[in-house]
């Protein structure tokens, strides 16, 4: 059986990527595509504006964009790739109306009663929807993801747990395919960094706390982690690279961090989105790249290399794909495997 999929913001770049991710899904099948009143009642092929490396995927290309409204999108899951103010609205009519809300936008990331999941991290915080239903009598309920230069590192922070983390600083250079279309066409930015991303540093130093927190059933308590972040805009399409510093109370060697990275394995049970290696550790001296690297494990592992004293290491991940709608969709077929969709 196949269980019937929206994709909200289905224009946009991450909802670009929602449709190459559920192109060929083993289970997902995109039976709804929604979109702002600019795009409604066009086909696909001719709204979207199409950026991606590989073609629009046949099953698509002619489907009739539809408004985003719970009434006129036919699914069971929504995975939603809307601007945030917009999102906060919207995706809990949809939730109301019985949807699931697979969720890439941060209108709900940091609620209470909402689970903020990446499926190697914490996968169990996704016991919070039994909590978000009975709190808002909704018959469907929202599940988040991260922000993307989040999701890049905390898959790197949860193996350092062990050594008793105390404090991660961070500075990112961020490909521009994360600030939406405007970004990308313009490459207005070449020859140039930008040393501000709205947002994007609070993101980074509150959602992982959530992420490496602790859930006893009915709520979560944030993990005590001193992080510090400073967030830029480089020249790269695609995949962002973090710089991370991270201080233990256990003070592990290089060595040590970097078998923690490699025994770092969770099982999910071989989800269709799950890549083979969440952490690839690399040996060179100067990897990862985001041009060599972004793709491995289709996109879905997260690069780590130049692990030394300090502890200093570098991370790098594909920030629309494992960053922001792979996220989502491995988050939805987890769902799927604990029989919640
Ligand atoms: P549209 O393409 O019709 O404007 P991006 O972040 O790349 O700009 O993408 C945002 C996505 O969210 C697009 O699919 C866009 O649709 C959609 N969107 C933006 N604002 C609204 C809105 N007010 N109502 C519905 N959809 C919206």
């Amino acid at each position: 059986e196949s269980i019937k999929a929206g994709v909200l913001g289905a224009t946009g770049a991450v909802g670009q990527r929602f449709i190459q991710a559920l192109e060929n899904h083993p289970w997902f099948e995109v039976t709804s595509l929604a979109a702002s009143e600019r795009s409604a009642g066009k086909t696909y092929g001719k709204a979207a504006n199409w950026r991606l490396e590989s073609n629009i995927p046949d099953n698509v290309r002619d489907m009739e964009v539809v408004p985003v409204d719970p009434k006129k999108v036919d699914a069971d899951v929504v995975f939603s790739a809307l601007p945030s103010d917009y999102a906060k609205t919207v995706e809990a009519e949809f939730a109301k109306e019985g949807f699931a809300v697979a969720s890439n936008a941060s209108a709900f990331r940091t609620a209470e009663d909402v689970p903020l999941v990446v499926p190697e991290v914490n996968a169990d915080h996704l016991g919070l929807i039994d909590v978000q239903q009975d709190n808002r009598g909704w018959d469907g309920y929202i599940v988040t993801n991260p922000n993307c230069s989040t999701i890049i590192m905390v898959p790197t922070l949860k193996p350092l747990m062990q050594f008793g983390l105390e404090a991660v600083q961070v500075a990112t250079m961020q490909a521009v395919s994360g600030a939406g279309y405007n970004g990308v066409s313009s490459m207005a930015i070449l020859d140039n960094i930008v040393p501000y991303i709205g947002g994007e540093e609070e993101k980074m130093e509150t959602e992982p706390l959530k992420l490496l927190g602790e859930f006893d059933g009915s709520e979560i308590t944030f993990a005590d982690i001193d992080i510090s972040a400073s967030c830029n805009r480089v020249p790269v399409m695609d995949g962002h690279t973090e710089s991370i510093w991270a201080k233990m109370a256990d003070k592990p060697s290089p060595e040590q961090v970097k078998e923690a990275f490699l025994n770092f394995k969770p099982d999910l049970g071989d989800l269709p989105t799950e890549p083979e290696e969440v952490i690839i550790v690399r040996e060179e001296a100067d990897r990862p790249q985001p041009r060599l690297d972004r793709n491995m494990g289709n996109g879905m592992s997260v690069s780590v290399g130049r692990i030394r004293e300090g502890i200093r290491y570098t991370a790098m991940g594909h920030n629309t794909i494992r960053g922001a709608a792979g996220a989502s969709v491995l988050n939805a077929e987890l769902l799927h495997k604990m029989g919640k969709l």
